[in-house]
């Protein structure tokens, strides 16, 4: 007889052990042993399982893990007795992780002794689904007595389970609905530093910041004295981007390492990991790393320094061009998952905002730079699209600190979505202003350039705070 997932079904289903005697005329061939464990599904009341017990010894990993699964389906305090034992002379992770998870589907109190004492394994992810396993006993107190101080425990994962269910403060309600944001933000270009802007700026009214910061010294608008200095300067102002980002929303902030170049024939050039360093920082601020995206460009369009390395050849002295820079995204922390954000929505808006077909499947974008003769580092627009359109609803309105020529500003507005500009510059200042197209009659925000003086005022004039 063929060994068909119906024919197991059959088998399961007949009395007087048919499937037990099948079973045993497998004898060594692990592959149907194994097929037959891995489709054995709901099992029947009354399913004679004893069977499954000497396979959870068996030397092939794959039949004991089957075993153990199927162990998990019946409802026997055997089960809860024979596992606790088992999982001391098991070695494979996998299959011990089983263990735990089937000792958990009994929900049988008889194992919160042991599964307390699981709760002292090595593995967290065993540990894990020990707690797991627990919290269905949450009405005993002294179950959560013995959970909470995990709080603590060594392992990032189990401390995050652990807080996220006992002290996860309940948050505040926010000011404004998720959707919604101030007025006074609502397609606005600020001229100004954007520390002196954040000031001014609501807690959570931003949707999405999407930024390119700053090169340290490697270009001619900023100055700092220091790369600490600059470091420091980008950790005070992400830190205010969190405070006025929404629950749960994205950060997405494009840096490469640059190259300060040498003063002179006796030094070398030098070479700041910008992306590595600011990392650290972001975390320590309570934004959750989520993806790192790689835009890369055409070797063509950029500088070109391998010339050296061409003529001589020599070890050492290799040093590629470099064709890539990152996009870091990152997500303002919170226990909330993103279908929670995403349910804020009307079903209306998350129905227009679909992405659409051809979007890009990988976390390498290949996209050529753009030039302009007044800004030397602005976005290319299909860069802008992506992000705004993988990171935002229609509506939402999206930051950009350093606004530059104003880039992610037209794009977002192309997209629909609002948006919300500082650039401390004169010069990107004006020529934002010159790029604005003379407000089109249809426009339903009037797209303003205020100094940071207007930018106060027009926040206190906005008495409705709430969103209008
Ligand atoms: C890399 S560029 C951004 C270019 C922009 N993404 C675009 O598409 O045009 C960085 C910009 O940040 C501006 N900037 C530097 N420090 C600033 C600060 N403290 N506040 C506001 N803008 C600042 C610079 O003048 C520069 O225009």
């Amino acid at each position: 007889m063929e060994l068909t997932k119906n024919y197991i079904e059959e088998l399961k289903n007949s009395p007087n052990g048919k499937l037990k005697s099948f079973v045993g005329q497998l004898n060594g061939d692990n592959a149907k042993v194994v097929f037959v464990l891995e489709n054995l599904g709901k099992l029947p009341r009354n399913f004679d399982g004893e069977w499954i017990y000497d396979l959870a010894n068996d030397d092939n990993a794959k039949i004991r893990l089957g075993a153990v699964k199927n162990l998990g389906k019946l409802k026997d305090e055997k089960v809860i007795t024979f596992l606790s034992r088992q999982i001391q002379s098991e070695e494979d992770t996998t299959i011990r992780r089983e263990i735990v998870s089937s000792i958990g589907r009994q929900r049988n109190p008889i194992s919160k002794k042991i599964l307390l004492e699981i709760l002292k394994d090595e593995d967290p992810k065993i540990v894990c689904q020990a707690i797991r396993a627990l919290l269905v006993f949450r009405k005993d107190e002294k179950i959560i007595e013995q959970l909470k101080p995990l709080v603590n425990h060594q392992n990032e994962m189990v401390r995050t389970v652990i807080y996220k269910e006992f002290f996860a403060e309940k948050k505040e309600k926010s000011a404004i609905p998720h959707t919604e944001t101030y007025s006074y933000l609502k397609n606005k270009v600020v001229h100004g530093d954007v520390r002196d802007v954040l000031k001014n700026v609501e807690d959570e009214s931003i949707h999405l910041t999407f930024t390119s910061p700053p090169y340290y010294n490697a270009r001619d608008y900023s100055i700092y004295p220091s790369y600490q200095a600059y470091l420091d300067f980008l950790a005070e102002v992400f830190k205010e981007i969190h405070r006025v980002t929404k629950e749960g929303r994205f950060l997405i902030v494009n840096t490469s390492p640059i190259i300060i170049p040498r003063i002179s024939r006796q030094h070398s050039s030098k070479r700041y990991p910008i992306p590595f360093d600011i990392h650290n920082d972001l975390m320590k601020m309570g934004w959750e790393f989520i993806d790192d995206i790689i835009w890369l460009k055409s070797e063509a369009s950029v500088k070109n320094r391998n010339a050296g390395f061409f003529q001589h050849r020599k070890p050492l002295g290799y040093k590629p061009n470099a064709i890539t820079e990152y996009l870091m995204v990152y997500r303002k922390e919170t226990t909330r998952l993103i279908d929670w954000n995403i349910r804020e929505y009307d079903k209306k808006i998350v129905e227009e905002s679909k992405v659409k077909d051809g979007y890009e499947t990988s976390n390498v974008w290949k996209i050529d730079p753009t030039f302009n003769k007044v800004h030397s580092a602005v976005f290319p627009i299909e860069l802008c699209k992506r992000v705004i359109q993988y990171y935002s609803f229609e509506g939402d309105i999206v930051f950009d600190p350093f606004g530059g020529s104003g880039t992610v500003g037209r794009t977002a507005k192309a997209l629909n979505r609002l948006f919300f500009l500082t650039e401390k510059d004169d010069n990107y200042f004006d020529y934002m202003k010159k790029q604005a197209k003379p407000n089109a009659m249809f426009d339903e925000v009037k797209t303003e350039f205020l100094e940071l003086s207007e930018f106060k005022t027009l926040k206190s004039n906005d008495t409705n705070t709430a969103s209008n």
